[in-house]
């Protein structure tokens, strides 16, 4: 369900104490993205050593129109052991409703904006406690604090169990999906979301790097090669139109900092892969023909 009709690719800010961007240089690169048609920005409390929210906040500060062109995603559910949480004794999940409450609230703090489009609770918790979770939801909600909520990393019977509680339909389960990691093709996870009509976001698509470094005489770097020299396309492209072409509509959220490859990626979506060489890339990549 895209009734937040987020933009189909996103771009993730998890890697932004890499971009050595200034306030000024993100605001820029922000603007850019959406003049490319990218207007939802991926976040979570934990990024950066709970930062990256601060800093993308010093961008929106520096450029405050951004603010009513944008759509936000944030996370909150884990918690790590930094300085910048010194309570924190051992890395460890909190999806409590008071968690769920105060991390929001903060993130909202951090970016200085009102509201998130969506909230996130960033990995299953076991011990989790759907009602208390969708109390913290309704109270979000309730205060405008945030419009939606999904889940990253859940499993389908996770998904459901929080959905029996929760009124709305959950809105996105953020998972880990790409050529190089093609496991939720086949754990029900992508079926569920198109059996719910829940939006799939694919973290990583390209690997998180990786399938810029296959190797052409791998069977995946073969067929990169082939198919790539056949379309005109590159394999960042490749890749992308791969997960584009899955039914249940999946939204790549993209991890570079730089613009260039940004304007490739988003050429991807006009990249159209039949049905054949949909396979042959899957095959490829899961290093085995179908049964
Ligand atoms: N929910 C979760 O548990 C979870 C987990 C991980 C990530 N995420 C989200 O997913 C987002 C994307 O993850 P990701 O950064 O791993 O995604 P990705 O797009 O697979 O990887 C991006 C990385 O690949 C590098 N890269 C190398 N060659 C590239 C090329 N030709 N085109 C594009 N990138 C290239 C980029 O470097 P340059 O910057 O130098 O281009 C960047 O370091 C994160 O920002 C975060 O929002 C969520």
């Amino acid at each position: 369900m895209n009734d937040l009709n987020f933009s189909r690719l996103i771009l993730g800010i998890w890697r932004i104490g890499d971009w050595q961007k200034t306030p000024a240089e993100l605001a820029d690169y922000i603007e850019a993205c959406l003049d490319l048609g990218i207007d939802t920005f991926d976040l979570a409390d934990i990024y950066t050593g709970y930062q990256c929210e601060r800093l993308f906040g010093e961008a929106l500060a520096v450029r405050p129109s951004l603010k009513q062109r944008i759509k936000l995603i944030s996370k909150c559910g884990i918690a790590l052991v930094t300085p910048a949480r010194p309570q924190h004794r051992v890395k460890h999940y909190n999806t409590s409703g008071a968690h769920i409450v105060a991390s929001a609230e903060n993130s909202l703090r951090e970016m200085g904006v009102e509201q998130l489009d969506m909230l996130l609770i960033h990995r299953p918790d076991p011990l989790m406690d759907a009602d208390e979770m969708a109390d913290a939801f309704g109270q979000l909600q309730r205060a405008g604090k945030v419009k939606r909520f999904g889940v990253s990393n859940f499993l389908p019977h996770q998904l459901a169990l929080l959905q029996s509680r929760w009124h709305e339909p959950l809105a996105a389960n953020q998972v880990e999906v790409s050529l190089l990691h093609a496991d939720t093709l086949f754990d029900g996870t992508l079926d569920q979301c198109q059996q719910l009509r829940i939006m799939p976001q694919a973290w990583s698509p390209l690997g998180g790097g990786r399938l810029s470094d296959t190797a052409p005489d791998t069977p995946l770097g073969k067929v990169l090669v082939r198919l790539g020299s056949e379309l005109g396309v590159t394999a960042e492209q490749l890749a992308i139109a791969w997960l584009l072409r899955h039914p249940a509509h999946i939204h790549p959220v993209l991890g570079t900092g730089k613009l260039d490859r940004i304007r490739e990626l988003v050429a991807a979506q006009q990249v159209s892969l039949d049905r054949q060489q949909w396979f042959e890339l899957l095959e490829a990549a899961l290093g085995r023909t179908m049964p």
